[in-house]
């Protein structure tokens, strides 16, 4: 008999809050409708969950109105207590909740939601966490790591596939937002230290602040014709935004990760 390998990682602070991660599941019910829509088992795990499961039971309602109805979310924490605390909002088989890491407890999922769990690593581990992560997909499926401040009102996140990181999303509610800048409080663990002179990120965020400077005209109709005049700006100075004006109305912008890459070490 095999026995079960010791979960991978550690346990973390288990703040959370409900809708917190409004942003990043509308942003998959999206993008990732036909990887979901493809897979013969739509499995999908919240690697994570924190102190409450609250956003996984949001993640599981989100994606099944949006996407599909048969779509199944197991949420997966490393403190056993978490795992324990969360059993009274399972629905099986539609949510269930087990103990795991980044290994993902055996589960081959299409899709992987990890949010704010990189964080409180150290930059070193990000990429082997990463590599064992996008390692247990199913065939095709892809991984959404990213963090938020404690309301998700600043998120961004990386989509990651077997092939490595693939996207940077940056996104913000526009109302509260007093420039793009302060996204980099909240830049995933992989760039968060990097937004310093020289590092490509760094560059990304100087220029949607220029571009944000520079429509204060548009001001007056709404931060959100600031921000689509923004990313306009910052697409006409070469920057390859990948997502469409549809999502720049929303208050986030896409770029290929090899836009954002670190410059050294990363
Ligand atoms: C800050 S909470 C995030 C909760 C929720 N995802 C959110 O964004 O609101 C981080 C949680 O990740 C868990 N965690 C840390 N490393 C983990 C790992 N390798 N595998 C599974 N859970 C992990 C911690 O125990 C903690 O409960």
């Amino acid at each position: 008999m095999t026995r079960p390998r010791r979960p991978l990682g550690v346990v973390t602070r288990g703040t959370t809050n409900p809708n917190r991660l409004r942003r990043v599941d509308n942003w998959i019910a999206a993008h990732c409708t036909d990887v979901l829509r493809d897979a013969p088992d739509p499995l999908v795990v919240d690697l994570g969950y924190g102190a409450t499961p609250v956003t996984a039971v949001e993640l599981r309602a989100r994606l099944a109105a949006a996407v599909r109805p048969d779509v199944r979310v197991l949420g997966l924490e490393i403190d056993p207590v978490r795992v324990a605390a969360a059993a009274g909002a399972a629905d099986p088989p539609w949510l269930t909740f087990a103990r795991g890491g980044f290994e993902l407890a055996g589960a081959r999922p299409a899709v992987v939601r990890a949010f704010n769990v990189l964080r409180q690593y150290d930059e070193a581990e990000v990429a082997p966490a990463w590599r064992t992560m996008t390692g247990a997909l199913a065939p095709g499926g892809v991984v959404v790591e990213g963090t938020c401040d404690e309301l998700g009102r600043l998120g961004s996140w990386v989509l990651l596939d077997a092939a490595g990181p693939r996207s940077l999303t940056l996104a913000a509610k526009l109302s509260r937002l007093d420039s793009p800048g302060t996204v980099a409080e909240r830049l995933p663990k992989a760039l968060i230290h990097r937004n310093v002179p020289g590092e490509p990120v760094h560059d990304l965020l100087r220029a949607l602040d220029d571009g944000w400077r520079a429509a204060a005209p548009y001001a007056p109709f709404g931060p959100r014709q600031r921000w689509v005049r923004a990313v306009a700006a910052i697409r006409e100075a070469g920057w390859p935004v990948s997502d469409r004006p549809a999502r720049w109305r929303l208050g986030e912008v896409t770029v290929p990760w090899s836009a954002v890459a670190p410059a050294t070490g990363g």
